[in-house]
């Protein structure tokens, strides 16, 4: 088997170079781990900042984003038992959010890739890199019982966090970056209309809640735990409780309860491998970054780094060009520690962190006041959410 730019993962990062290339004419083979209901099923990110909104539909698989896709123009900072509203479109020229489930972005492009044509190959195991160094790289793996080879001009190493691609990077060229932060996010998919039209981030003494949602019909929501937390410590009851507890404010403002259709915990870790390319692989996604989820970041990131590569690819393949390939760690991880920035921030203002002191928690109602009170720090803010352009 051969093609030009092998894939190894079939997320957001895997997903969207895959289609950029096919689409420029570029053959790619893209393999994936996990079933195609695991991953179209697997509950994750969902906001998509405007320069991915932008992509998605430039990229033609943007019809049922447009359609289904919730547009917000701005979030509420909840703290001292009052909302505060941070408007994005008067603050950032006119951008926006789309609230869309990580998992809907992940059907459109497989549903794009299947009816291109395009080989997309799921449940291989054993994925083994080879000749990264050289000129002829190879992956070999297993798929539906046999043994395969895979001969290719690039590898795309897309499989995030936990994947094989950066382990091929020898330890004396990869410099990491990380913090991982003493607590997790409960989350909640629950069967209930959302009670607001935009998210809602809460500061409280009881740890940091998020109120956001997936349809007209199902709400998501996040509660601070510990770290080592267990779902099922939390019955439903537990959950809405809680809730309540820390959404309670002078408006009276409460989510809408209902069935719990899913629950999960998630570690929080900010984390970036750098650089970005070892010889003829490349990382994109979380194989590369990890942010916190606070700053709604982690597949605006993924979809940005296909966006690169793929413009690098297209070059390279066009005209021979190779300068976008030698300058894509760097210009991949301007954004991504821009993003890095703004997620430790988020995360650092709205969590409580346990042996907090009357010190650390003045400094995090100064620092929420002057965020909604000033323009110029509301617009930090905003245009940080939004996806900063520089
Ligand atoms: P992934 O989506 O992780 O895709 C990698 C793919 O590679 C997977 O399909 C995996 O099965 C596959 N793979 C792994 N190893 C191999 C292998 N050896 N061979 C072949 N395939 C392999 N971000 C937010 O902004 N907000 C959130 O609320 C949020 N919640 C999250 C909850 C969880 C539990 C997790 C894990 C992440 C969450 N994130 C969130 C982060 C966001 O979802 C990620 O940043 C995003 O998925 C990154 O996309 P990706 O394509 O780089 O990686
Ligand atoms: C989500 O809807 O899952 C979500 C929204 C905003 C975040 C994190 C997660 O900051």
């Amino acid at each position: 088997m051969r093609t030009q730019v092998a894939i190894v993962g079939a997320g957001p990062a895997g997903l969207m170079l895959g289609h950029l290339l096919q689409r420029a004419g570029i053959d790619t083979v893209v393999l994936e781990a996990r079933s195609r209901p695991y991953i179209e099923q697997r509950v994750r990110a969902g906001v998509l900042e405007q320069g991915s909104v932008d992509l998605l539909v430039g990229a033609g698989v943007g019809d049922r984003l447009q359609r289904e896709g919730l547009v917000h123009d701005g979030i509420e900072l909840r703290f001292d038992r009052r909302g505060h509203r941070i408007d994005f479109p008067s603050l950032t020229q006119g951008r926006r959010i789309t609230v869309y489930g990580q998992q809907e972005v992940v059907k459109d492009l497989v549903a794009a890739r299947i009816a291109s044509g395009a080989p997309l190959h799921f449940e291989v195991s054993d994925v083994r890199i080879a000749g990264v160094e050289g000129d002829s790289p190879s992956i070999r793996f297993r798929h539906a019982g046999g043994e395969e080879t895979l001969a290719c001009d690039f590898i795309a190493g897309c499989d995030g966090f936990h994947g094989v691609c950066r382990g091929v990077i020898p330890a004396s060229v990869l410099t990491v970056h990380e913090r991982t932060y003493p607590f997790a996010w409960l989350g909640i998919l629950a069967n209930a209309a959302p009670a607001h039209d935009e998210l809602i981030y809460a500061h409280h003494e009881r740890g940091f809640a998020l109120f956001s949602m997936r349809s007209p019909t199902v709400t998501r929501l996040y509660l601070q735990v510990p770290p080592d937390e267990e779902a099922h410590a939390w019955s439903d009851d537990r959950i809405w409780a809680e809730l309540r507890r820390r959404f309670q404010g002078e408006d009276g403002w409460a989510p809408h309860e209902g069935p719990v259709l899913e629950k999960g915990v998630t570690g929080m870790r900010s984390f970036v491998a750098e650089p970005m390319r070892f010889g003829r692989l490349f990382l994109l996604g979380d194989a590369a970054h990890i942010v916190p989820p606070t700053g709604a970041k982690g597949m605006n990131l993924a979809l940005g780094d296909a966006r690169v590569l793929a413009e690098a690819l297209q070059a390279f393949y066009g005209s021979g060009d190779k300068e976008g390939l030698d300058g894509y760690s760097e210009r991949a991880l301007a954004r991504v520690w821009r993003a890095e920035h703004f997620s430790w921030w988020m995360t650092s203002m709205l969590h409580r962190f346990p042996g907090d002191d009357s010190f650390h928690h003045r400094l995090q109602m100064s620092q929420l006041r002057y965020v909604v009170a000033s323009r110029a720090a509301a617009t930090s803010l905003a245009e940080n959410y939004v996806g900063w352009q520089g």
